[in-house]
């Protein structure tokens, strides 16, 4: 099993030198589910605190959502990201309102969010559980087992473009995609050190293809890098391919670094072959610690199902799991992480996504349960 520890150099959070945590956690909740599978997350880790008390993680919670947008006519107030910086890290639940165009809340909140804290790396295991039915038909534990290393600040997130002649009949919308150097060097860099780290092969996922600047930038770079760790098996595979491949070789991927987009959608697709969005977990890293790194579940605020006590809380718990390995107790992300996966093993308490008939709550109790059994 692949270690899919968030584990990113110096933690933010301070050390007694014995192992105990201090830190201070901003908590956004957000819209629709997000505040349900965020207060499964907090509910876990106050039991992890309960079950050792070297863990001190202090908890603020801020009202930045969909709502606030409509009170204020923001996400966030003017100075949301000066407070945020204060914060070790940051738990985020999800955001998007069906009565708000999508960009709003994106933009409004996660997405300067990771780009003013450079959080250049999007962490998410891709890992099909024991105990997990998949829908790949022969796939079980471990064949589903890689770790999605997604660019987080530039590419096609980057923001920038033009809406030209807006309200005429040749209106035409510009979306430009951003690679620099910097940027690209430093993510693939992290995804090779993490496959030399974990001595696991790598996949770098372009288009160079159809995209004969960017992709071939991305290419190159990734070729120029490779030369220092000959030690790593790299293969490049042009991401039509590797949506394919994911599907009919799991097995051959380890480690995968993807620009933005593309890592945003191959991580859905992740989710789709690994039990689905309820398990899928993502940590937005700052791998240097110069600001907070944060912690979300991968899916959306599912409007259609928020608000009656019925979302898999368990990707929200993954996430809180790798926010530990971050702050620099990777023992307990793993202690978590097993907790999740006996729950769903054992399966007698499961969301419907699932195949249950189980609510959060109670998913949420037998997680805290199974972390006590552990002890
Ligand atoms: P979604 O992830 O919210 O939902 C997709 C499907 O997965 C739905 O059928 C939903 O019911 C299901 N699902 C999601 N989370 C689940 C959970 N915890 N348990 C069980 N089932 C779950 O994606 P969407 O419907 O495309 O987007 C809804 C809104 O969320 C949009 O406004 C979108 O912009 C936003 N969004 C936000 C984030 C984020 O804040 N990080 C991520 C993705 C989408
Ligand atoms: C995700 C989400 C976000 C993304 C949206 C909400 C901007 O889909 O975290 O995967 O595309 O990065
Ligand atoms: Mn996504």
């Amino acid at each position: 099993m692949a270690d899919s520890r968030s584990e990113a150099g110096t933690p933010d959070s301070s050390s007694d030198g014995e192992g105990g945590i201090r830190a201070r956690i901003a908590v956004l909740p957000g819209d629709g589910v997000g505040p349900e599978v965020v207060a499964a997350g907090l509910q876990v880790l106050q039991a992890a605190m309960r079950l050792d008390r070297t863990l001190k993680l202090e908890f603020d919670e801020l009202p930045w959502n969909s709502n606030y947008y409509r009170a204020h006519g923001r996400m966030m107030p003017e100075d949301g990201l000066d407070r945020l910086r204060e914060y070790d890290a940051i738990y985020l639940g999800a955001v998007g309102d069906p009565a708000l165009p999508f960009h709003v809340p994106v933009w409004g909140l996660i997405l300067p969010i990771r780009q003013a804290f450079d959080q250049y790396v999007n962490l998410r295991p891709v890992r099909l559980l024991h105990g997990v039915r998949g829908v790949l038909r022969d796939a079980v534990a471990p064949d589903i087992d890689m770790l999605v290393v997604r660019e987080n600040t530039e590419g096609e997130y980057a923001g920038k473009g033009d809406l030209l002649f807006p309200g005429t009949p040749r209106e035409t919308a510009l979306q430009t995609a951003v690679y620099s150097r910097h940027g690209v060097e430093r993510v693939v860099r992290y995804a090779f050190e993490l496959a030399r780290k974990e001595g696991r092969p790598l996949a770098s996922v372009s288009k160079a293809n159809a995209l004969n600047y960017s992709g071939v930038f991305w290419d190159r770079i990734v070729d120029e890098i490779s030369f220092d760790y000959p030690d790593v098996p790299a293969e490049t595979l042009l991401v039509d391919a590797a949506a394919l491949y994911m599907v009919t070789q799991p097995q051959r991927f380890g480690i995968i670094v993807a620009p933005n987009l593309y890592g945003d959608i191959l991580t859905d697709l992740g989710a789709g072959i690994a039990g689905g969005m309820g398990l899928a977990a993502s940590a937005n890293l700052n791998p240097e610690g110069t600001a907070p790194s944060m912690f979300e579940p991968i899916h959306g605020s599912a409007p259609d199902i928020a608000g009656k006590g019925m979302a898999n809380p368990l990707a929200a718990i993954w996430a809180a799991a790798m926010m530990l390995g971050h702050l620099g107790r990777p023992d307990w992300e793993e202690r978590i992480v097993g907790a999740i996966e006996s729950v769903v093993e054992r399966g007698a308490c499961l969301t419907r996504d699932l195949g249950g008939t189980a609510g959060t709550a109670e998913v949420t109790q037998a997680v805290a349960a199974a972390l006590s059994e552990a002890v």
